[in-house]
């Protein structure tokens, strides 16, 4: 691990070039910006290294200062292909802790597949989420290497160099919703969050305000107070407000609401989790991480747009206080809610910050992100999130998003006839219907009782892709904050 990866627009000398080239064409870029002659001999002979065969990710030296990269089939390059690749490349490099490396990849990929500026950004992704691991646990008996000082890239164009910049800048902000869901729950509960949060307001200029245990309650958001009353550490509602002081053309009279379940510890309550599922469940606060990750990233690039983040936080616990199967709540709505499982407490705390978004926020366009239900792993597996929505220009907009930052969606389906499955007969709905169908859409039901039918919403459930069980190119077992990237380019297309 590098201790940070900087961007510099000149190549340093003594600067490692990494030089690209296809599996299915061994020759190296028809431009080699500043290398000389020998240093183009020492790529040449990279190329011919036994076994070498250019696929993506691969690599070999000619001498300490020349290496080459492959890119896999050129039929096969595309964004997702180039995030691993920097991925890949960012862990050969922590291997030799060069001080600087000068990057030709650009150069090789034919601007009529991708621009420059979006092979430097994938890269730089890509290198980005992979110079992360958990390491702010180490403790006297680690076995971490110290990170290396600073890496230094470089390439040779403006726009390649600015596409890996932002790359890079939106790892950053991936990496530290990262951070905080492998906070474990001890340290982060609810008000811990809500100190986290008025932190980054005071760093990056954001508003924030926290609804705590006590106003909640005098509000009315039965939700956020009976999911939360069970644990010392009391529930609350945390609101991030960036308001630029430019708002793009595209983005006038619009208000996005984020919305993140933030469980910071999900036991299930009375409804126990059992066998060892309860373990891994410090992630269930990921979409409340994705938003206020996002958060950071949309304040630092001053993007021109007005966006409200909202995390409703609670440790869902076991004790006295608890709130139990049968209880009814009243919501913040007005809504009444038979509580049937405690387990489905997710759409309970979302459900009043989905209230809160149409009604104090006047948000124009909502989205949520939850990790809610097993059924959409079930479902879906860890390749992608379920999206509903009620909107199909939003949902337009949401599949680009998830297409270009490479966190995939796939719609899933929400009808009258789903929000009719959660009518209760003691409350007006239940919070899980206790025939055990349709988990995922139950919950996207639930929480449609809480969203104005003429606010454009999608609410996706992450909880398949919020971690990794196994090391891939770009995660180390743990969190991925994914969200982040998917949110930031989705208020990128108002900006
Ligand atoms: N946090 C869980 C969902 C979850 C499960 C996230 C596995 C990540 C991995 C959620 O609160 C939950 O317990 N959902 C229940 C819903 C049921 C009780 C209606 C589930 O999915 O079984
Ligand atoms: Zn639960
Ligand atoms: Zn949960």
């Amino acid at each position: 691990m590098f201790k940070s990866i900087r961007v510099s627009p000149r190549a340093p000398r003594m600067a490692l070039a990494v030089a690209a080239v296809y599996a299915d064409d061994l020759t190296l870029p028809p431009k080699l910006p500043k290398i000389d002659r020998q240093g183009r001999i020492a790529l040449q002979q990279a190329l011919t290294t036994p076994g070498f065969k250019g696929e993506a990710g691969e690599t070999a030296f000619g001498d300490p200062q020349h290496m080459v990269l492959g890119l896999g089939k050129k039929a096969e390059l595309n964004a997702d292909q180039l995030r691993n690749i920097g991925g890949r490349l960012l862990k050969r490099l922590d291997r030799i802790a060069p001080g600087a490396a000068s990057l030709i990849v650009a150069e090789t990929v034919p601007a009529a597949t991708l621009d420059s500026r979006t092979v430097g950004r994938a890269i730089g992704e890509g290198m980005g989420l992979a110079n992360w691991r958990v390491d702010f646990f180490a403790g006297s008996a680690t076995k971490n290497k110290p990170p290396h000082p600073a890496l230094e890239l470089s390439g040779a164009t403006e726009s390649f160099r600015k596409g890996l910049q932002y790359g890079l800048r939106l790892a950053e902000s991936a990496n530290y919703a990262r951070q905080l869901a492998a906070t474990p729950p001890n340290i982060c509960n609810p008000g811990w969050m809500a100190t986290e949060a008025r932190r980054l307001a005071r760093s990056h200029r954001l508003r924030c305000t926290v609804i705590d245990f006590n106003r909640a309650k005098r509000m009315g958001m039965g939700g956020i107070v009976s999911v939360g009353m069970g644990s010392k550490a009391k529930p609350c509602l945390i609101v991030l407000e960036h308001k630029p002081a430019r708002v793009a053309s595209r983005a006038r009279g619009i208000t996005l609401a984020l919305v993140g379940k933030t469980i910071t510890y999900d036991t299930g309550g009375y409804s126990l989790k059992i066998n060892n599922t309860m373990k891994g469940m410090k992630y269930d606060k990921s979409g409340g991480m994705a938003v206020i990750g996002a958060m950071r990233a949309i304040a630092a690039m001053k993007l021109p747009v007005r966006v409200v983040g909202l995390l409703p936080c609670a440790e869902n616990m076991v004790s006295d206080d608890a709130y139990r199967p049968d209880d009814i709540i009243a919501m913040y709505n007005k809504v009444s809610v038979e509580v049937t499982n405690t387990d489905a407490e997710g759409r309970l705390v979302l459900a009043d910050a989905l209230t809160y978004a149409c009604r104090d926020v006047e948000a124009t366009h909502i989205i949520d992100l939850a990790t809610l239900t097993g059924g959409i792993v079930t479902a879906l597996g860890h390749f992608c999130s379920g999206v509903f929505c009620n909107d199909d220009k939003l949902l337009a907009r949401v599949q680009a998003a998830a297409e270009s930052s490479g966190e995939k969606t796939w719609r899933m389906p929400l009808w009258k006839d789903h929000k009719e499955f959660m009518r209760a007969q003691h409350a007006d709905i239940l919070n899980s219907n206790p025939s055990r169908n349709a988990h995922p859409i139950q919950g996207a039901a639930f929480l449609a009782y809480f969203v104005e039918e003429s606010v454009p919403w999608a609410h996706i459930d992450i909880a398949g892709v919020a971690a990794v069980e196994k090391d891939t190119d770009l995660f180390v077992t743990g969190p991925t904050g994914y969200g982040v990237r998917l949110l930031v380019e989705l208020v990128q297309s108002w900006a």
